[in-house]
C-alpha cells in the first residue's frame, strides 16, 4: 500500500527513481510524486499512474540531481488530488518526505502544529509528519526525524530530505516495509520492496521497527528513535530480474497463472521424501515436537490467503485429524480470542506485510500461541515475527489479483498437514501415495492451461452478465469463494461464492433466467449432492458452467458448459479446480477492457488495518 523509492549517490536520480517507482506501482496507483535535490528541492506531483508523472516531468527543469525520493500512492487520508499526493513538505526548512503507512495521532499533532502557526495544504496525515519534523528541526535532520518519530503513533516507512543538508537522506520504519540497497559506489537505493532495488544491487538490509538510517555519500549509520546504535544485517536479495518482468505476456496476472506449474515445482522441491513417505520442512524442524503435540490450529489471513487457509483447515482436519479453525485476521485480533495451551497459529500471507494478519499474529503470540508463517516474501515482517514457518518459493507475485501465491499457499498447507498427519496418525504408505499425487500436480495444471482458449470462449459467452454465483462443497467451497473474489476484483462483476448447499437457504432467490452459476463439480465424496444443487439452479433458469473431472461425460447433459480438470484425489483438488476460475476472471476483465494488473481501488499489499 503505497510504494516509496529514494536514491542517494553519484548518478542522476530521476530516471532511476521513476524506473523503481514503476516496479512498485502494484502497491498503489492513485497518484505519484517525486522530489529531487538540485541546489534546492524540486518537487513534482501528478494524479494518476507513474506515467502521468513522467509526462509532467518532461516539461520541467531542475530535476537533475543525484539525491531524491518518490512515491506512488494508495489514498488513505484525503482524496486523490495533487495536493494530497506525496512528497509532502514542511513550511520552514525545505524538508520533503514520502510515507507509506498511517499516522494514527495525526489529528492531535495537526492541532498542536496549527497552534504553532503552521498552515497545511493537504488533508493527509503525512503532511503532519513533515511539519512536525520541520518544527523540531534544529540543524540536524536525523535528530529531527528521531524526535518526531518519538511523538507519533501508527505505522510508517518514510524517506526524508532537507534543503539545508543537501547530501543527507534519512529513512525510518515502523510497521511498513523498507529496505536499503547498498551500491558499489557509496550509493544507496531505498525502497518498499526489493523489486525497485534489484537492478542496482543485491546487497540489502531490512529496517526493523523503530530503525532510523542516516545515509550520506560517505556511508550510513543506523540507530533507533532514541539514537541508540543498531547493527543491521546485510544480506543478498534473492530476486531474479526476469521474475519481475512481463516476459512477453500482456499482463502479470496471466504470466503468473501460467507460471504455476513451475512455481509449484519450486515450492515442493526437496520437501517430499517419496521413499520414506514423509514431508521434510526444514523451517519447522526447531519446533517439531510442539507442532506434533498441537491440540488446535488457528489459521488466520485475509482475502485470497484466507481462502487458502480455509482449504488448510479442511486438510488438517481430514488428513491430520487435528481440530482447526480459520479466522479473518481483522476479526480475530479484536475478538478477545481464547488461546488454550497447545494452540498453533498459522499466519498465511503472500506479502508477509498485511497489517490485519500481522496484528492477529502479534495478538496470538501475546496470548501464548506458537506462531507459524506461510509466507511468500522472504524477510517480510510476518516471516520475521513468527516463531517458524514455510516459505512458498513461488517467486515474486506482481499482479494485484493473487494466483500463484494461492496455489503455493495451498501446496504448503498440504505439506504442513501431511507433516503433522505423518507424525500423528498417518502411515508412510498413505502419505507416500498422496505425495506422489502431489508431484503430478504441476503437469496436470499444464494440461488445464492448454485449455485456455476454451475457457476464454466460455467466459466470453457470459461476460455481459452482472451477477454470478460460484458454488462448491467441501474442499472446493473455499475454491468457490476464491473464484468469486477473482471475478469481482478485476472484472468488477458482482459475484458471490458460497457452499452449494447454502444456496437453497436464501440466495436461490437471486437466480433468474440466464444467470451464470459456476459449480465446482469434480469427482469426490459430495459429487451427487453437487449434481442435485446443479438441478436446482437449472430448473430456475440459471446457466451452469461446471468444473468437472475428465471422463465425466454425463455432466454435459445437465449443464450449459463444462471445463475439465484431470482426475485428482479430493484433498488436492483445489490446486486444479481454481485454475479455470483464475482464467475466467482474467478473460472477463480483459473482455471488459479493464487494467487487469491494477484494478480500481485496490493495492497489492494492504499495510493498513
Ligand atoms: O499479501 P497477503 O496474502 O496477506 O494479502 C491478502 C489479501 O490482501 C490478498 O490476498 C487480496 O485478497 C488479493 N488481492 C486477492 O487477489
Amino acid at each position: 500500500m503505497c510504494g516509496i523509492v529514494a536514491y542517494l549517490g553519484n548518478k542522476p536520480a530521476k530516471h532511476l527513481l521513476l524506473e523503481g517507482l514503476k516496479r512498485l506501482e502494484y502497491r498503489g496507483y492513485d497518484s505519484a510524486g517525486i522530489a529531487i535535490m538540485n541546489g534546492k528541492l524540486n518537487v513534482a506531483r501528478a494524479v494518476g499512474r507513474v506515467a502521468m508523472l513522467e509526462e509532467k516531468l518532461e516539461g520541467l527543469e531542475g530535476f537533475d540531481g543525484s539525491l531524491g525520493l518518490c512515491h506512488t500512492r494508495w489514498a488513505t487520508h484525503g482524496s486523490v488530488t495533487e495536493h494530497n499526493a506525496h512528497p509532502h513538505r514542511d513550511d520552514k526548512h525545505g524538508i520533503a518526505l514520502v510515507h507509506n503507512g498511517i499516522i494514527e495521532n495525526y489529528a492531535a499533532l495537526k492541532t498542536y502544529l496549527q497552534d504553532k502557526g503552521h498552515t497545511f495544504t493537504s488533508q493527509t496525515d503525512t503532511e503532519v509528519l513533515a511539519m512536525l519534523i520541520g518544527e523540531l528541526y534544529e540543524g540536524d535532520l536525523e535528530k529531527a526525524v528521531q524526535a518526531a518519530l518519538r511523538e507519533v503513533t501508527g505505522a510508517y516507512a518514510i524517506c526524508v530530505v532537507c534543503e539545508k543538508e543537501p547530501g543527507v537522506l534519512v529513512v525510518a520504519r515502523k510497521g511498513s516495509p523498507l529496505m536499503v540497497g547498498i551500491g558499489s559506489n557509496n550509493d544507496y537505493v531505498v525502497a518498499s520492496d526489493g523489486a525497485a532495488i534489484i537492478s542496482h544491487t543485491s546487497r540489502v538490509f531490512m529496517l526493523d521497527d523503530y530503525n532510523v538510517v542516516k545515509l550520506t555519500r560517505e556511508g550510513f549509520r543506523t540507530t533507533d528513535v532514541n539514537n541508540v546504535a543498531v547493527n543491521p544485517k546485510v544480506q543478498q536479495l534473492e530476486i531474479d530480474l526476469e521474475q519481475i518482468e512481463l516476459g512477453g505476456y500482456p499482463h502479470f496476472m496471466l504470466k503468473e497463472i501460467f507460471e504455476q506449474p513451475k512455481a509449484l515445482r519450486a515450492c515442493m522441491s526437496g520437501r517430499m521424501d517419496l521413499r520414506e513417505g514423509r514431508v521434510v520442512l526444514g523451517g519447522l524442524s526447531t519446533f517439531g515436537k510442539e507442532i506434533t503435540r498441537a491440540k488446535r490450529v488457528i489459521l488466520t489471513a485475509q482475502g485470497t490467503a484466507l481462502h487458502a487457509a480455509m482449504i488448510g483447515r479442511y486438510l488438517l482436519e481430514d488428513l491430520a485429524k487435528l481440530p482447526s479453525q480459520t479466522e479473518y485476521a481483522s476479526e480475530f485480533r479484536y475478538r478477545n480470542p481464547t488461546i488454550e495451551e497447545g494452540t498453533v497459529v498459522v499466519a498465511v500471507s503472500q506479502s508477509g506485510e498485511t497489517a490485519d494478519t500481522l496484528a492477529a499474529l502479534h495478538e496470538a503470540k501475546e496470548r501464548g500461541a506458537l506462531a507459524l508463517g506461510v509466507i511468500n516474501v522472504v524477510g517480510s515482517t510476518i516471516s520475521r515475527d513468527t516463531d517458524a514457518g514455510v516459505y512458498l518459493r513461488v517467486g515474486p507475485e506482481i499482479g494485484v489479483a493473487s494466483t500463484k501465491a494461492f496455489t503455493g499457499q495451498v501446496a504448503v498447507l498440504t505439506l504442513i498437514s501431511l507433516f503433522m498427519a505423518r507424525r500423528r496418525i498417518m502411515g508412510a504408505g498413505d502419505c507416500g501415495d498422496l505425495l506422489r499425487e502431489m508431484e503430478r500436480i504441476p503437469e496436470k495444471i499444464e494440461r488445464i492451461l492448454e485449455q485456455a482458449p476454451i475457457i476464454k470462449k466460455v467466459t466470453e459467452k457470459y461476460v455481459d452478465r452482472e451477477n454470478w454465483l460460484f458454488l462448491g462443497r467441501g474442499y472446493n467451497y473455499p475454491t468457490a469463494l476464491e473464484g468469486a473474489l477473482k471475478l469481482k476484483e478485476i472484472s468488477y462483476i458482482h459475484a458471490e461464492g458460497m457452499p452449494a448447499a447454502e444456496m437453497k437457504h436464501g440466495p436461490i432467490a437471486l437466480i433468474n433466467e440466464g444467470m451464470p452459476a459456476v459449480f465446482i463439480a469434480n469427482r469426490g465424496r459430495q459429487y451427487e449432492k453437487v449434481m442435485s444443487n446443479i438441478q436446482e439452479v437449472r430448473s430456475r433458469g440459471g446457466h451452469v458452467i461446471a468444473v468437472a473431472t475428465e471422463g465425466d461425460e454425463q455432466i454435459k447433459k445437465h449443464v450449459q458448459d463444462v471445463l475439465y480438470i484431470p482426475d485428482v484425489p479430493e484433498p488436492l483438488s483445489p490446486l486444479l479446480t481454481v485454475i479455470p476460475l483464475q482464467l475466467m476472471a482474467y478473460y472477463a476483465a480483459v473482455a471488459r477492457g479493464h487494467d487487469v494488473d491494477k484494478p480500481r481501488n485496490l493495492a497489492k499489499s494492504v499495510t493498513v488495518e
